[in-house]
């Protein structure tokens, strides 16, 4: 009899209004609400399999098509911990090994924990499924409850159980009906070489900056604004409060104390790009930065064209990754 293994895939996501500050520190409670749309192209798989052991290890994924992601200790001690929680929601016991990989390169800023919390997530109710006790129990976990589950292993993975939008408001996420349900994606990937501030730690700065007063109530009513626009299909309107979003999430950052920062001289060459597009065309992609310097860019279906020619523009000077047809297209 083979050994057996459970596996699961979860997608990247990102935030259009962002989640930054946390209300509640130890739970991922966070201080604002936030809207994602999900990247399809961009997954993390996760494999558990029982071992000889009482214990829990982690252990790179190897597998063609994928990238064998990286932990620090810190970060495998955050992943077996919440992988100890879960065994304990879906009454599992006993000792397992948990392997896991990306389909990007590991290496690219992108390794968000978005993705591999949820694949973990999602892969420990599989194991629940088949060895939790009561069965009744772990099948009665409906999607939004394993949202809420993994919002307490970091809080934007709540939001890769939802496509392609997500609204998260408190506890958990869920899917929200919008149009633009097929975006086009690219990232342009700028390595700036500076020494990493962790978004989990980025959430506990950002609470000393004098401009996190307010940010709270800022940010609800973008989401407000934003999820109209996008329903009226104003999508000049909703880039513009997109655009306003990160502006003001990086705001916190480089006003923290310490203050901190990830914008490089590339991220900004890269909006600049952004922003003569839209000047020329009066169109042009979203763009949004995370904590990190590398800028995401969303392009509605009929700007293919655009996509391809600022894909190839953007090329000359950094890697790019994008959704599938489009220049720097992952499988
Ligand atoms: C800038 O979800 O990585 O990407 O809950 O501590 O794991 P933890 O933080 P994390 O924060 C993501 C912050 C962000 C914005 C966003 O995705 O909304």
């Amino acid at each position: 009899m083979g050994v057996e293994v459970w596996r699961a895939e979860a997608p990247s996501n990102i935030a259009l209004i962002k989640y930054m500050g946390k209300a509640e520190a130890r739970s991922n409670q966070p201080a604002n609400a936030s809207l994602s749309y999900t990247l399809d192209h961009l997954v993390s798989v996760v494999e558990i399999s029982p071992n000889a052991s009482p214990f829990d290890e982690w252990r790179p994924l190897r597998e063609e098509g994928f990238s064998p992601i990286e932990l620090s200790d810190k970060g495998k001690e955050r992943f077996l911990s919440h992988f100890q929680f879960l065994k304990s929601e879906f009454q599992i016991s006993g000792g397992f090994t948990i392997r896991s990989a990306n389909n990007f390169p590991s290496d690219c800023g992108l390794a968000s924990s978005a993705s591999s919390f949820a694949a973990l997530t999602r892969c420990a109710y599989n194991v629940g499924l088949d060895l939790g006790r009561p069965k009744e129990v772990v099948e009665a976990f409906a999607l939004e409850e394993l949202s809420i589950l993994s919002r307490k292993g970091s809080g934007s993975s709540c939001r890769s159980f939802f496509r392609p939008w997500a609204l998260w408001r408190g506890e958990g996420a869920d899917g929200v009906q919008l149009p633009f349900q097929r975006l086009h994606h690219q990232v342009a990937i700028i390595e700036d070489g500076k020494k990493e501030v962790s978004s989990s730690e980025a959430h506990k700065r950002v609470l000393t900056s004098e401009l996190f007063n307010g940010r709270t109530t800022r940010a609800e009513h973008r989401l407000q604004q934003l999820l109209s626009a996008l329903n009226d299909q104003d999508w000049k309107r909703a880039t513009d409060l997109v655009w306003a979003d990160f502006w003001d999430m990086h705001a916190l950052f480089e006003t923290s104390s310490p203050a901190f920062g990830y914008m490089s001289p590339k991220s900004l060459q890269v909006l600049n790009f952004v922003r003569e597009v839209w000047r020329e065309l009066g169109d042009g992609p979203m763009a949004t930065m995370d904590a990190g310097a590398n800028v995401h860019l969303l392009y509605r279906q009929d700007q293919s064209q655009i996509a391809k020619r600022l894909g190839a523009a953007l090329s000359e000077f950094c890697q790019v990754i994008g959704s599938p047809g489009l220049i720097g297209e992952r499988p």
